[in-house]
């Protein structure tokens, strides 16, 4: 929640580098050579950055490693940052080197001088910004104090202009982070809706659904979830519109602000990280706001189901059978598989709103998908190739591991029932994969579907190279990637 700096650019002014305060970074290549402006942060300190850059630990850097001279005699600046990095590097790397100097930016801000031709200098404000990120809404006395200005010296006149995406997809990703990292008693049902409601403010249309239109609606397997909680649930449908006549992508996402497992009570120890457990929802509203703060070219909704999973005397039971908005009926054998339930209706509802050309569901859906993949790779899931290709191609440009599972008959007969059209659990194998197979029944034959699971990947205990301990964020570059290539016009 800390307030990202804000950067500004100028043409290269070689003699107010003297007196720049903060960290000052320079870019180098391996081969050592310094542009002009490294050569007078070099000149300035008497030949320190040479000292560095023909030292054995700055020639055992990666492409976007970096190292710190410290209070430098000759300059105001507290640190010089030398990242290492070569002209033509783009992605992670340059994002890595940007990160590097994100996570020292302190109040004082700083100062990048970007050399003429550097491809990755979009990636290395956008790692800055990102490794910029703190959550300290909190936080009371000592908290780290928000990064002042990052001024960037570039002979580049198209880069402010350029700017302007980072900058988009910067604070969509921390939109995301945001919410992710904030705890149930302030992340109300409620409170989310509202803060999606506000982005209005982008040009998103934003309609909220309260418990009886969803009831009308018939989205009782969303509801039963909720009901068990004093929080009410919603639906909240966020319409970019900015493409032609085309159908929509639609984003669903799960949006369980607590899950307590319900009457299923889920163990104590660990409890406390399911206030992450609308992090499909989080991310769907992160990909939203940045694809109106970068005015895209596409039709795009996002639909979140919001809801609390609690125990209490009004709570959905074990051995309940709940009809879905679908028609279908659900016995539902553990209350703590609640995601499924509140994306089938979302599902649903989506496909029958907007007959759109896609599909893409995010929840945090199962412990399963961190026993199979660990915390590096989302669970994908898909009933279309090509679509599935060109996500798996999106993600891995963006650095967001995405690992594809099976979806099969066999899987799908583990949720047969005796009471009812199906169980919501399959029982203990491959239960990221049944837990699929559930989503799947909802999916109709002409909608191209992508199901991620991001239980493993959507916040992190010890965080990235481009994050801070907690929410990734994970996903909106992916996504937002995946408009850009294949939907956008
Ligand atoms: N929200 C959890 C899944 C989860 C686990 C997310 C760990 C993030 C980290 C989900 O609602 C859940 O409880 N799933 C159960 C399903 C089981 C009852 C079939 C699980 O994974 O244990
Ligand atoms: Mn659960
Ligand atoms: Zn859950």
């Amino acid at each position: 929640m800390a307030d990202r700096p804000s950067v500004t650019f100028t043409a290269p002014d070689i003699d107010a580098i003297a007196g720049a305060t903060g960290e000052v970074a320079i870019i180098v290549p391996e081969n050592g050579k310094l542009d002009v402006m490294a050569r007078r942060v070099n000149r300035l300190t008497r030949g320190a950055v040479e000292r560095l850059t023909g030292g054995e630990a700055f020639g055992k850097l990666k492409d976007g490693g970096a190292m710190t001279l410290a209070y430098p005699t000759g300059m105001a600046a507290d640190a010089v940052h030398v990242i290492r990095l070569e002209k033509r590097t783009r992605g992670q790397a340059a994002r890595e080197g940007g990160a590097s100097l994100g996570a020292r930016l302190g109040k004082a801000g700083g100062l990048l001088l970007a050399p003429s031709g550097l491809k990755g200098l979009d990636d290395v404000l956008l790692g800055a910004l990102l490794r910029s990120y703190s959550f300290d809404a909190h936080l009371t006395g000592d908290t780290a104090p928000a990064p002042g200005a990052l001024a960037v010296m570039t002979p580049d006149d198209d880069a402010a202009k350029r700017f302007e995406t980072t900058q988009a997809l910067a604070d969509g990703i921390c939109f995301t982070r945001d919410l992710v990292n904030e705890p149930s008693n302030i992340l109300t049902t409620t409170e989310f809706a509202n803060r999606l409601d506000a982005l209005k403010s982008l040009g998103l249309k934003v309609k909220v659904m309260d418990e009886p239109e969803l009831e009308k609606l018939g989205m009782r397997t969303l509801l039963a979830v909720g009901q068990g909680s004093e929080s009410p649930s919603k639906v909240v449908v966020m319409e970019w519109m900015g493409g032609g006549k085309e159908a929509p992508v639609a984003l669903c996402g799960k949006g369980v602000v607590f899950d307590t497992g319900g009457i299923s009570l889920k163990p104590a120890g660990g409890m406390e990280d399911m206030t992450m457990d609308m992090g499909g929802a989080g991310t769907v509203a992160g990909v939203m706001q940045a694809l109106a703060a970068r005015k895209a070219r596409a039709n795009v909704v996002g639909l979140v189901g919001l809801v609390e999973n609690m125990p209490d005397g009004k709570a959905q039971r074990p051995g309940d059978v709940v009809v879905s908005m679908k028609g279908d009926t659900v016995e539902v054998i553990n209350t703590d598989a609640e995601g499924r339930l509140v994306l089938c209706d979302v599902m649903w509802y989506a496909q029958e709103t907007y007959k759109p050309a896609a599909m893409i569901d995010l929840a945090t859906l199962t412990g399963a998908v961190i026993i199979a993949l660990g915390h590096e790779n989302a669970g994908v899931f898909s009933n279309n190739d090509d679509l599935a290709d060109a996500f798996l191609k999106a993600a891995g440009a963006e650095n967001e591991g995405a690992w594809r599972l099976p979806l099969g008959a066999g899987y799908d007969r583990q949720l047969k029932s005796r009471v009812a059209d199906m169980k919501n659990i399959g029982g203990r194998p491959a239960g990221s994969i049944t837990a699929a197979q559930f989503l799947a029944r909802f999916v109709k034959d002409e909608t191209p579907w992508i199901h991620l699971d991001i239980a493993g990947v959507a916040s992190l205990k010890g965080g990235t190279k481009l994050a801070p301990k907690g929410a990734t964020g994970w996903g909106v570059l992916a996504l937002n990637r995946l408009i850009a290539d294949k939907y956008e016009n």
